[in-house]
């Protein structure tokens, strides 16, 4: 049985991956409108990760006794400067993100709930994953510089990026692994 303050948390970080998921599928749409293909690929593929971040959740809960509350959300901004600008608020994101799961772990540590807390462990190192792939899209970015000829180059490598990403996925069972 799960206790009342770890339901409300893990119901908020339910809510948190979800909203994840749509505000890349906003960065997603406007990738694929602004002539960056390759990076719309990766933001497709991150959505699709970022709602399983969020089932893993709802199950978990749901199995250990709590509920798992789908929440509304607000629509996410769908205006960009940039593609700089669509991974540097990337990279702010999955930063408040990774505060928000430390914040997790500490109300479980803080519940002496030490299984709650281990489940929650997969998701610190995921968040260690997710900041340095950012961190390394943005310096490529800034390596291939403004120019047109630099960002095709990059947005190449984005597919190729979002090929191995989507390979990941699958292998580790994507949807299924969690249904
Ligand atoms: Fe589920 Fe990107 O954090």
């Amino acid at each position: 049985m799960i206790t009342e303050n770890i339901e409300k948390a893990i119901n908020e970080q339910i809510k948190r991956e979800e909203h994840s998921s749509r505000i890349y599928l906003a960065m997603a749409s406007w990738a694929e409108r602004n002539g960056f293909p390759g990076a719309a690929g990766w933001l497709y593929v991150q959505t699709e990760e970022e709602r399983i971040h969020m089932l893993k959740l709802v199950h978990y809960l749901n199995d250990r006794g709590g509920m798992a509350i789908i929440p509304a959300l607000d629509a996410p901004t769908s205006k960009f400067q940039s593609l700089v600008d669509v991974f540097q608020q990337v990279l702010k994101h999955e930063e408040y993100i990774s505060a928000s799961i430390n914040e997790l772990y500490a109300v479980c540590i803080g519940e002496k709930d030490f299984t709650s807390a281990n489940y929650i462990q997969w998701y610190i190192t995921e968040q260690i994953e997710e900041e340095k792939t950012i961190r390394n899209i943005l310096d490529q970015i800034n390596l291939a510089g403004p120019e047109k000829g630099g960002l095709f180059m990059m947005d190449k490598e984005f597919t190729t990026m979002a090929t191995a990403k989507r390979a990941a996925l699958a292998q580790s069972g994507g949807a299924n692994a969690i249904a």
